[in-house]
């Protein structure tokens, strides 16, 4: 089996040639500190600079607003704990964060941490197609509210948040706003000042840059605490020897995004498009998240009578990379937080499917993917013993 249809995009991107081609030298000619004075260091400083830009671009934000990190996990943790223990937070004794039931781990296992150091958490509702409502947001803000952190979009199921809304909420109640955009960078529209954002996680993987490599957008005058202390690098926000190459791939990649974006977005739409006809096709199939208002790229399925590891192990044999919310491929018995938040019961949230397609991704692979699909899922409708038509 040589074959290889790769749709497992929200997980990870290939790098692009213009990506590794951008960093080579950094590894083997500029690799110099940027901390260090003499030109060979400087050289890797301009670099690091250069590379804010295009990622600033992307959002509407300054350069001087964006700092490198180690990931999105990273960009993440320094939000949910740095606001929280920032001097600001605790002298107005605003202890108090609101977030959603459906964001990633990497939000919801901190805001957990925080919970145990004695901190509040309040996790938003979604609706059956994982939209929060403004209503409910507003009316869980109290005086002691720091920080409202809801996702730009959904890693599972593609849904889009209501950010300008959002936004307008935290403006009116004094309350800083963080959105995880690591999924939406380049696939929707983001605009930090027209939103109200204060804070924003990013991350290169997902936009065919490297891995190990994120950045958090700071609106000026906002100052979390850092959580990684050392040598004062990123103007004291993230210590550690700056990962050079890989900060140069990911403005690359930002780059790339922003003189092709509008023809890659209409390309993964189109392709999402006949995917979603396509295996729609087959019988008791829900397409989950919202049916307009989501990622370009992200499709996502839930098949009854269908455990998802197997439809998984099942195209992987046919070379296709997909991934499921179900249970074990997660680690854990139950299955997907998200699925489960907007609704789905355990039976079809079992039979979950991610399709998540990139600008790679050509005509032949979706219907490929839409044979093997159909397929796969009739031959375990046919082995189950819960399965009747
Ligand atoms: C919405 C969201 N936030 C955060 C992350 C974590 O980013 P990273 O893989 O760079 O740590 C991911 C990665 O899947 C994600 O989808």
């Amino acid at each position: 089996m040589n074959k290889l249809v790769y749709a497992d995009n929200a997980a990870t991107t290939k790098v692009s040639e213009s990506v590794l081609n951008a960093m080579l030298p950094y590894f083997s000619e500029n690799y110099g500190n940027a901390s260090s004075l003499y030109p060979h260091g400087q050289n890797s400083k301009k670099a690091i600079n250069a590379a804010r830009v295009p990622i600033a671009q992307l959002i509407n934000a300054d350069p001087s607003e964006i700092f490198f990190t180690g990931s999105g996990t990273e960009s993440d943790n320094m939000v949910i704990r740095g606001v929280l223990n920032s001097v600001a937070a605790k002298n107005k004794g605003r202890n108090h964060v609101i977030t959603t039931k459906i964001e990633h781990p990497a939000i919801l296992r901190t805001c957990e941490a925080m919970a145990k150091q004695g901190f509040e958490i309040t996790y938003l509702n979604v609706d059956s197609n994982g939209v929060i409502s403004l209503e409910e947001l507003e009316n869980a803000i109290t005086e002691k509210t720091a920080l409202i952190s809801i996702m730009a979009a959904n890693n599972e199921i593609g849904s889009i948040q209501p950010l300008k809304e959002i936004g307008e909420i935290a403006k009116k109640h004094n309350v800083l706003f963080h959105t995880d955009a690591v999924q939406a960078l380049g696939h929707m529209h983001i605009d930090v000042q027209e939103m109200n954002i204060s804070l924003m996680s990013l991350s290169a993987h997902k936009i065919h840059g490297p891995k190990g490599v994120g950045a958090i957008y700071i609106k000026k005058n906002v100052f979390p605490d850092p959580i990684i202390t050392g040598g004062g690098q990123e103007r004291n926000r993230r210590s550690g020897t700056e990962n050079v190459p890989g900060i140069v791939g990911f403005g690359q990649a930002a780059q790339d995004m922003i003189d092709h974006m509008e023809e890659d977005n209409a390309h993964t739409a189109k392709l999402s498009k006949r995917l979603m006809e396509g295996l729609l096709e087959i019988k008791k199939s829900v397409l989950t998240g919202h049916p307009t208002n989501r990622l370009p790229g992200t499709c996502s399925f839930a098949f009854e009578a269908i455990e998802g590891e197997s439809m998984i192990l099942m195209l992987g044999m046919k070379g296709i990379c997909a991934s499921t919310g179900s249970a074990c491929s997660t680690g854990s018995l139950d299955p997907s937080h998200v699925l489960m938040a907007i609704g789905l019961t355990h039976q079809n949230a079992h039979g979950s499917l991610r399709l998540s397609i990139s600008k790679y991704t050509t005509e032949e692979d979706v219907e490929y993917i839409i044979e093997s699909v159909k397929e796969v899922v009739a031959k375990l409708r046919a082995m189950s013993p819960v399965w009747h038509e």
